[in-house]
């Protein structure tokens, strides 16, 4: 068996929770591969809404195993309360959530260097969320991170003294005094208790070598589907540098992040949605500071699911998409909010950009630092309510057209539209 891939091609947000969340009656086996607490994946289903941030968006499905893999960074604080909310909703992760040992551990001072280092870049800041993410995957490279399997060691409360000390170090050097910082509005010492306790609770999951399993159930012809956080171009190698993230989220991250091969890699889900957003700073070629891109902001309610951030709005990307799609080998289309579009008379796509003079069509290492134009041509809008759960051939000839134009720019089919935010909102082809 292979293992199938879902991520997202854009900034992140794309809507990559609900689909998973609508794939997983088709899998064994769901495995986030990289990202943290950073994520916030949305699953609406029987109109109550869920964001997940570090498990895996198969876990409403009692009988299937979702896993957190190596390549995903853990706060055992934020997880502790992401499971507690799992169990005032009837689901009881402790039978189907499986924990990486290798997966490295986010502690309270990556937290606080995470700030002190987004307040020294001051107006140049990345627009971090704030969840140590970078600081603790800086520490993973640098060897002197802690995993998951080491909160069963004797001497866990040694290593992380070493490591705090470290930080504490690093931080003084920035002006933070740690014992006056507030974390999640409590004072530092309230908050790093509750870390400890929540490390308690975790040693009662299963913590696995979760590329054992993976391999096993593999052989056993089991069913995986692997779940991005982020999004294409927040990637570290390949997103707009350095308003990124700290991690491969491209299909790539999936062999480094679970422990497979390139050649266990099947279908590759890239997930879009019909207009672009971003949270956090970086460029964004297609940006509408305008009425329209508020517009969209308010009909597709794009606020931040992590942070509650408004989302930079703006038209479809083309040269960024495929640049996405290049990267991540991707087989099968996912395009979402189309719905957000409804009101619109004509949509915007842009094809290319003009740099310095020059037409460009692709998403060269120039667009990242000069200033870009882009250029767009119109499409005729729909105009018209969706009429939910309807054949893919009843939707309005507009966005079918759309659909093809976009089909025909990148050359792969769009296989699933998403035209709500419910599970049942959703057309597969
Ligand atoms: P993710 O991080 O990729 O999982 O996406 P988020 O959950 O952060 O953001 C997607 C948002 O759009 C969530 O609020 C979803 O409930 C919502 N959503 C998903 N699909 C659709 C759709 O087709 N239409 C609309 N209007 N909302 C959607
Ligand atoms: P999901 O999985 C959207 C952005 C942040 C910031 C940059 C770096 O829900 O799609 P970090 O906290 O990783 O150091 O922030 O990346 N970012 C996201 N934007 N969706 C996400 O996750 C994101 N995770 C990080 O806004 O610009
Ligand atoms: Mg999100």
């Amino acid at each position: 068996m292979k293992i199938d891939v879902l991520l997202g091609l854009q900034w992140g947000d794309e809507g990559k929770g609900k689909i998973v969340d609508v794939l997983t009656p088709e899998y064994d086996i769901i495995a986030r591969f990289q990202g943290g607490p950073n994520a916030g994946h949305t699953l609406e289903i029987g109109g109550d809404r869920h964001v997940l941030h570090t498990i895996p968006s198969g876990i409403f499905h009692a009988e299937k195993v979702n896993i957190i893999g190596n390549g995903v960074i853990i706060d055992p604080y934020i997880l502790n309360i992401e499971i507690e909310k799992l169990y005032t909703k009837g689901v009881d992760p402790k039978k189907n959530l499986y924990i990486s040992k290798r997966s490295h551990l986010i502690l309270p001072t990556h937290r606080m260097l995470d700030a002190a280092y987004e307040q020294a870049l001051g107006k140049g800041k990345i627009g971090s969320t704030l969840k140590g993410i970078g600081p603790c995957y800086t520490d993973k490279t640098a060897r002197y991170g802690l995993r998951i399997g080491e909160i069963l060691s004797a001497d866990f409360k040694d290593k992380y003294m070493a490591l705090k000390e470290r930080h504490k170090r690093i931080l003084e050097s920035y002006d933070f005094d740690l014992e006056a910082q507030v974390l999640d509005k409590m004072p530092f010492a309230d908050y790093e208790k509750l870390w400890f306790e929540a490390i308690e609770k975790l040693k009662q999951f299963s913590l696995i070598d979760s590329e054992l399993y993976i391999h096993q159930a593999l052989k056993e012809g089991k069913r995986i589907l692997a779940e991005g956080a982020q999004g294409s171009l927040l990637d570290i190698d390949f997103g707009s540098y350095p308003f990124v993230t700290s991690s491969n989220t491209i299909t790539a991250g999936v062999c480094s992040g679970l422990g497979v091969p390139p050649t266990a890699i099947g279908k590759v889900f890239g997930v879009f949605k019909a207009y672009c957003t971003r949270v956090g700073s970086g460029p964004f070629p297609t940006e509408l500071m305008d009425e329209t891109g508020e517009t969209i902001r308010q009909n597709g309610h794009e606020f931040g699911s992590t942070t509650g951030r408004p989302r930079r709005c703006g038209w479809l990307d083309l040269p960024a998409l495929k640049y996405a799609i290049m990267l991540n080998g991707v087989t099968d289309l996912v395009m979402m909010k189309s719905d957000v579009l409804n009101s619109f008379e004509d949509i915007k796509v842009c094809t290319s950009y003009m740099i310095e003079g020059q037409q460009v069509s692709a998403l060269t290492f120039e667009t990242l630092y000069q200033e870009v134009n882009p250029l767009y041509i119109s499409r005729p809008g729909w105009n018209s309510e969706l009429q939910s759960g309807g054949a893919f051939e009843s939707l309005p000839t507009a966005m079918l057209d759309y659909i093809s134009y976009i089909e025909s720019a990148v050359e792969l089919p769009i296989k699933i539209l998403s035209t709500g935010p419910g599970r049942e909102q959703t057309v597969c082809r």
